[in-house]
């Protein structure tokens, strides 16, 4: 049995197959629409979410088979004390895979040693979000037709971004990014995301507070929200809130073929006018999760089509 807990669980040739997978989807739907028939999902959210949930439950219904779950924790048996272990080792005696989001960092590897399903992690806390980094990896490779010899500029909560870390992790395996670091100083990338996936691998990056300096250079910008939930105190929040904001005159200096990107929810980091730009990629992502979640189903059911 195989868990997603972290993007590093797959390897480099099993996330190409993944993402080789979501794109013959894409143009295949048909040959997909039963492969799951009789599965189950289990969609379980301690967390609030609109995408990753409903993405996973699109997903696998488009593969014929059924959802179960919750949105809202209080909800279940959590809210009289039952643990996140016994919780998830309920529900894997019902469903066939989990998806789960929980707030605290660790919470999907600790249910995986008590689940007799395999468990996607859907987000913990500030630390990872593998899933949308499948997403993310889909459509770099869709909108730029590789997955190396680019620049990508990584923009805003580099600190609680779980995005971000995931991200980060996937593209250090792949040939030749630059990574440019733009975040105030106090919501820089952790150190030990730095560590684990670029120092020790002898990979060069910028880091800076100024996005306008660094635009033209950038193949890819990938722009994210201030975590508001992750903050200690709203001082801080209300202070850095506002640290970037992507207006089309900023964007003048940008290259014409620059991937904007953003997992979204966005806040006011980038106004509705950037939609209308071609370069604005962040609907086309939206879109992409369902299909890079119907593969990663099919691939840990172990389910060939
Ligand atoms: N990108 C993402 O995780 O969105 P949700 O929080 O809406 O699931």
């Amino acid at each position: 049995m195989r868990h997603l807990i972290d993007i590093t669980d797959l390897s480099v040739e099993e996330v190409n197959e993944l993402i080789a997978t979501a794109e013959d989807i894409m143009d295949h739907p048909e040959k997909y629409a039963q492969a799951c028939r009789g599965r189950q999902l289990a969609t379980l959210f301690f967390e609030p979410s609109t995408r990753t949930r409903l993405s996973f439950e699109s997903a696998m219904l488009a593969l014929g088979g059924t959802t179960l779950g919750f949105s809202d924790a209080n909800s279940s048996s959590t809210s009289k004390g039952e643990t996140v272990g016994d919780t998830i080792h309920t529900v894997s005696c019902y469903a066939d895979i989990i998806a789960m989001r929980h707030p605290k960092e660790g919470a999907p590897f600790a249910a995986s040693l008590r689940s007799e399903a395999p468990i996607i992690n859907a987000g913990d806390g500030g630390h990872n979000h593998p899933t949308q980094t499948l997403t993310d990896l889909v459509t770099i490779h869709r909108e730029k037709g590789r997955l190396n010899n680019f620049t990508i500029g990584f923009c805003g909560d580099l600190k609680f971004g779980r995005t971000v870390h995931s991200l980060v992790n996937a593209l250090s395996r792949y040939d030749n990014i630059r990574y440019v670091l733009i975040s105030p100083e106090e919501l820089k990338l952790p150190r030990y995301v730095k560590e684990t996936s670029l120092k020790s691998k002898g990979i060069d990056y910028t880091q800076t507070t100024d996005l306008e300096s660094v635009m033209p250079e950038l193949d890819v910008l990938y722009m994210t929200r201030v975590q508001k939930e992750r903050f200690f105190n709203e001082e801080d929040y209300l202070r850095l809130k506002d640290s970037y904001i992507l207006s089309l005159e900023k964007l003048a200096s940008a290259k014409s073929d620059l991937t904007i990107m953003h997992p979204l929810p966005r806040v006011n980091e980038i106004p509705v006018a950037v939609d209308d730009d071609p370069r604005a990629c962040y609907w086309k992502q939206v879109k992409n999760g369902k299909f890079a979640r119907m593969a990663l189903i099919l691939k840990l059911l172990n389910i060939k089509v």
